[in-house]
């Protein structure tokens, strides 16, 4: 059997190194294809060292565009190389623009595609991410629900067949690489900061960054946090912040310190050393989880609500007033604290890969591994 991957920015090769790992124990080699969605050396390459990725078979150099610029290009690259390679089974995970285009590419060819972490909705059409989803669940013929509600998702859209509840794979690659973590990176020294005395913010989705005003209550909050944080910035953040005039101001906060998008290593050591986290990432709010870190997500809706039910985290949008009020409430009701922490991890244990891998396995052996030729929802 011959599985391919499909994937081009850093939560995608972070999330599909489990599955990668979990097939070559199985002693099935993959091959892998980068869209270079992303492509700075800390947005992808940092990964795929640390992750063991590095042999890529096909780097597309897709690069940035609009929507369709970037998904358009990325579907001609994945189309040619899949014509070429013929593999058996295309697997995408999340909900980006790679994903969208491998999804289609590969599903119009006949061969059959596998979506990890399928049947996530945040039910909120005005972001990219959400249509990516919906359209490579009904364009995925085996799909790896990471829950029992990301299934019923799945099952409200008429999609029934070849779900597998499997866990999410960020658990794995939490668990693969956090001791690792504790032992070979030194963030904390380099960056001067104390285990529990800051917070750690990461923001980068369009819905924050994109308009003015969003960005600028983002810049407000940032103003008036009561203790340091420290702020792994993504570029479409730093671009905008400088696009519209706002870096001076984020630059000049006493208590705020900027680095460049770090590795996975640095970036799991200063997630669990934080006192809490603020984010509008996906799969940091689920980080914050498995590492028992409380969250405060910078967003008035969530595709990860399993977070917010088992008492993770916390919906705060950009509304200052309703940040500061939680980010005082955890440093200083220890008892809040202690119940934002002790929230029970959601995704499963750490065995996502190897169900996935092994579920591709046994379906390519019983002949199952295909595209079905009618479907009726
Ligand atoms: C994409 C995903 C988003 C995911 C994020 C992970 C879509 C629609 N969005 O958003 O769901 O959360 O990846 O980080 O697919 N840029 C660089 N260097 C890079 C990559 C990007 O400078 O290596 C800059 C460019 O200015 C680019 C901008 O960041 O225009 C946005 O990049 P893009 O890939 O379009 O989307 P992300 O914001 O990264
Ligand atoms: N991450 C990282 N370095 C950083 C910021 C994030 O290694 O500087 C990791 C983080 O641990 C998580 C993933 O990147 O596994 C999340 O990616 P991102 O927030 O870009 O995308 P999303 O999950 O929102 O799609």
């Amino acid at each position: 059997m011959r599985p391919a991957f499909v994937f081009g920015t850093r939560p995608e090769i972070i999330k599909l190194a489990p599955v990668v790992r979990a097939f070559d124990e199985l002693g099935v080699e993959s091959l892998l294809i980068h869209t270079g969605q992303h492509y700075d050396y800390e947005m992808s390459r940092v990964f795929l060292e640390e992750l063991g990725l590095d042999d890529i078979d096909h780097h597309l150099e897709v690069g940035s565009g609009t929507q369709a610029e970037q998904t358009g290009r990325a579907m001609m690259g994945i189309e040619r190389v899949l014509m070429d390679e013929k593999p058996d089974v295309t697997l995408v995970q999340g909900d980006t623009n790679t994903v969208l285009a491998g999804a289609l590419a590969s599903v119009k060819l006949r061969i059959p595609v596998a979506h990890v972490e399928a049947g996530l909705r945040s039910f909120d059409r005005t972001m990219p991410e959400e249509i990516n989803r919906v359209l490579a669940d009904h364009a995925s013929e085996i799909l790896f629900a990471p829950t029992e509600e990301a299934r019923e998702n799945l099952e409200r859209e008429g999609i029934v067949e070849n779900v597998y509840v499997v866990g999410n794979t960020v658990v794995d690659a939490v668990l693969q690489n956090s001791e690792l973590a504790e032992k070979k990176s030194n963030v904390l020294e380099r960056l001067g900061l104390k285990s529990g005395k800051y917070i750690l913010v990461t923001a980068h989705r369009a819905e924050n960054t994109d308009r003015k005003e969003n960005l600028e209550k983002l810049v407000e909050i940032l103003e008036n946090l009561p203790i340091k944080a420290v702020y792994p910035m993504h570029p479409r953040t730093r671009g905008k912040l400088g696009e519209f005039g706002l870096m001076r101001r984020v630059e000049v906060i006493d208590n705020l310190m900027i680095t460049k998008p770090l590795g996975y290593l640095d970036f799991l050591r200063l997630e669990r050393n934080a006192r809490l986290i603020m984010t509008d990432s996906g799969g940091i709010q689920e980080e914050a989880i498995i590492l028992n870190v409380p969250c405060l997500t910078l967003r008035y809706n969530t595709e990860r609500p399993e977070t917010v039910k088992a008492g993770g985290n916390v919906l705060v949008g950009l509304e200052l007033d309703r940040v500061l009020h939680y980010v005082d409430k955890l440093l200083t009701d220890e008892g809040f604290y202690s119940m934002m922490a002790t929230a029970p991890n959601p995704f499963g244990d750490g065995k996502a890969g190897e169900r996935i891998a092994k579920a591709l396995l046994n379906l390519w052996e019983n002949g199952e591994l295909k595209v079905t030729t009618s479907r009726f929802i």
